[in-house]
Order: structure tokens, then sequence, then C-alpha cells
């Protein structure tokens, strides 16, 4: 594989994840440019990495030796810096939310069509070892035929870590957006896609208190729902609860169980890269019908942890959905955070949003195929 020529459109914290994973992991990447609307951020990050140009958003856009554009831009910029990447003729990868809507979503894909360019888009985490591994377990019928899927995000909020706060609270913003789709791209990769969706929203605060960043010791207005139950029922049948949540400190929910007519598949947290899958099987359970030895009776009481099948290249790590998009730019094909799951995914988020504003099931018009998984064993760019 080619090394490819990458520049970052916003110097901000995600930005020095990316820097330092693609040094770190993915050789085919290389970061020659940074660009930010405060070029003096974009300065700092690059004297910290060793990048070669330190940009404004025009001159990075302007420069022919950059291919592709990782835009970490806040989420309220997204689709119209996507869409001047795009105009540029740069192939783009987009962090998440990739749009607010559906409608704006289909505007920057189809422009990338016209353009003829290639788009990917975070969250990445299911190309990671820990979910291309539960992903393994499933597809060989560990636990038989799945059925239902808890997936618990529940976190209390951004305010004690990130330096700027506010927007979390704001439209288009909170859990569903900001958190939702780790969750959403880890169900659909691994069981296929979405058909209806019932959601209900909560709030448990009018105000949240910032602790860290410039406006340390201030309140802000919360104007968004910051917690989403719902129920998904998926095209395959199954039934999933999501719910998602920047109001609760702590919580005993699992993050991540699937059960299975053979079994349970139980899983860390579809927000890391890294984690490893447990197991219950159904003879556990049934054999002790026949069996009332101690060892029987251990064995019906606990989970039994798998082997990760894939490198774990470290569990947060960011760079491999933009590995996969450089990897489909050379080949000419289809990388795996592609077009169709970034419509189905934003679709979902909307949808939650509908549903819980009317009160009604919200009946999906996108579908998606499972993405490809990745061959066990290997880094993406040796598979
Ligand atoms: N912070 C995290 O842990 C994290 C994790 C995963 C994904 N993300 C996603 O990454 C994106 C960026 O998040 P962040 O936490 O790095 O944000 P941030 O606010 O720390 O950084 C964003 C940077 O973009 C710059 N910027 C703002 N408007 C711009 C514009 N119009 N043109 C060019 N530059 C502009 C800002 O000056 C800032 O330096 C978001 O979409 C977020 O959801 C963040």
């Amino acid at each position: 594989m080619r090394i490819f020529k990458i520049g970052i459109l916003g110097s901000g914290v995600i930005s020095r994840t990316y820097l330092a994973d693609i040094i770190a992991f993915y050789k085919n990447l290389e970061v020659i440019a940074c660009a930010d609307i405060n070029v003096e951020l974009s300065q700092k990050l690059a004297s910290e990495f060793g990048i070669k140009k330190a940009y404004t958003t025009e001159e990075l856009l302007n420069d022919d030796e950059v291919e592709i554009v990782i835009n970490l831009t806040p989420p309220q910029f997204h689709v119209e810096l996507s869409k001047q990447i795009i105009t540029a003729g740069k192939h783009l990868f987009s962090e998440k939310p990739f749009a607010p809507n559906l409608k704006d979503a289909k505007e920057v894909l189809d422009l990338a069509d016209a353009k003829g360019v290639k788009v990917g888009c975070a969250p990445d985490t299911f190309l990671a070892s820990g979910l291309q591994s539960l992903r393994y377990y499933l597809d060989a019928n560990l636990i038989g035929k799945p059925f239902f899927v808890t997936a618990n995000m529940t976190t209390f909020g951004v305010e004690t870590w990130h330096p700027n706060p506010g927007p979390f609270y704001t439209k288009n913003s909170g859990p569903l957006f900001d958190m939702a789709p780790y969750y959403l791209s880890a169900i659909v990769s691994l069981l296929g896609s979405i058909e209806s969706i019932a959601a209900l929203d909560a709030k448990s605060s009018d105000t949240r208190h910032i602790y860290v960043g410039p406006e340390a010791g201030t309140d802000i207005e919360v104007k968004i729902p910051t917690h989403y139950s719902s129920i998904l029922r998926l095209k395959s049948g199954v039934v999933v609860n999501l719910n998602v949540s920047f109001d609760i400190y702590r919580s005993n929910l699992p993050m991540f169980e699937i059960y299975g007519d053979g079994g349970t598949l139980t899983y860390p947290d579809p927000n890391f890269g890294g984690g490893t899958p447990s197991v219950y099987r159904k003879e556990q359970y049934t054999d002790t019908v026949y069996q009332k030895t101690d060892e029987a009776m251990a064995r019906k009481n606990r989970f039994y942890e798998l082997p990760e099948l894939y490198p774990r290249v470290k569990d947060y790590s960011r760079g491999l959905g933009v590995l996969d998009l450089a990897k489909a730019i050379e080949a000419n094909s289809n990388n795996r955070a592609n077009g169709s799951l970034i419509m189905h995914i934003t679709e979902a988020i909307e949808g939650m949003m509908i549903s819980s504003e009317n009160g009604e099931f919200y009946k999906m018009k996108t579908t998606c195929e499972r993405p490809e998984p990745l061959k066990a064993g290997g880094y993406m760019d040796e598979v």
C-alpha cells in the first residue's frame, strides 16, 4: 500500500489523539499539514507533532499535495467544512456526527459523488480489535440466533474534562449526537440495519456546573434533552434497548450485551477500540439440571473471557477509519464506514429525536449492509 498525504482540519483536543495514533500505528498515513480557524492553534499542533505545514483552512484546501482531509472541527461546522473539503477535490474523513440530519448528510455525500471523491466517518471503533472479535464470535454462532441487545452509554457529561463544554448542551449535540454514533455503529455493524425506533427523552437538570476550562466555576443552561431511552427493531427482527445519557454518575447496567437462543455475549464498551468479549453459553445453565457438582454450579454462575482475535492498537485510538478509506481509494473499492452507513446512522439519530418529540414509532427509510468484517489476525493494512 502506498503512503497517503493527510491534512487535519481543526487543531483541538482530538487532533492530538489522531496524530499520536497515526504516527505510532499507521505508517501509510503521513500527516503533512494541519489547519485551524485560529492559525496559532495549528502552529502549536504542528510544532508539537513535527508537522511540516501549519495552515488556515483556505491554505490547507489549496495545497495540492494533501489527498485526504480529516475534519476535526466542532459538530456545528461539519457540513459546511466537509462540503468545502470535497469541493477542493480532497477525500474526506469526518469526525462524528457527520451531519445534524439526513437531508444535510445526503447533500454532502451527493457532492462527493459528483466530485468523484470518497468519504468516511467516525466512529471507526467498530473496525478495532474488540468489536471485530465480538463480530467474529457472533458470526461463528457462539450464542446461536440473537434476539435482544442492551446498550447503555451512561456518563455524567463532559464538563469535568472538556475545555469547551457549552456546545455539548445545545441543539444537535448532547449524548444523542456525541455518543449514540458509537453504539449505533456497533449495533449495525454486528447485527445489520435498523427498521423502526421508539424513543423517549429526559433532562436531569436545566443547568450544568462547569468544572474546567476558561468557564470553570460558572453554570450554563441546558437547552436539549440529556438522556434518551429507546427501543429499536432491526430488520433481522432483533430488538435493541439503547440508552444514552449525560445524566448518570455511575451505573451497573451492562454497556453492551447480546442475547441469543444459545447464550449471551457481553462486551465492555463500544466507545473504545479494545475490549475483551465474554460469553455465557446455554449449556452452563442447563447442565446443572443433570449435574449438581461444585464445578457445574460454578460454571453456571460465570461468564468466560474470549480472546481478542486482532492486534489491539490501543484502547482509545483513532485512525483506523482513515486507513480503511485510504485503502479503498487505492483499490477503488468501498470503505467500511461509507456513505450508506453514514446515512443510516444519521437517520437513526434523527429518528430517535423525531420519535421522542411526536410519541410515535419512527420508520427508517434508509438501510445498509453490515460492513465487511476484517480478517482475523492482522492489522488492516496487512490483511
Ligand atoms: N474530544 C474528544 O474526546 C473527542 C472524541 C471523539 C470525537 N470527537 C469529535 O471530534 C470533533 C472535534 O472535537 P474536539 O474535542 O477536538 O473539539 P475542540 O473544540 O477541542 O477542537 C476543535 C478545533 O476546531 C477549530 N475550529 C472551530 N471552528 C472552525 C472552523 N470554522 N474552521 C476551522 N477550524 C475551526 C477550533 O478552533 C478548535 O481548535 C467533534 O466532532 C467531536 O465530536 C472528540
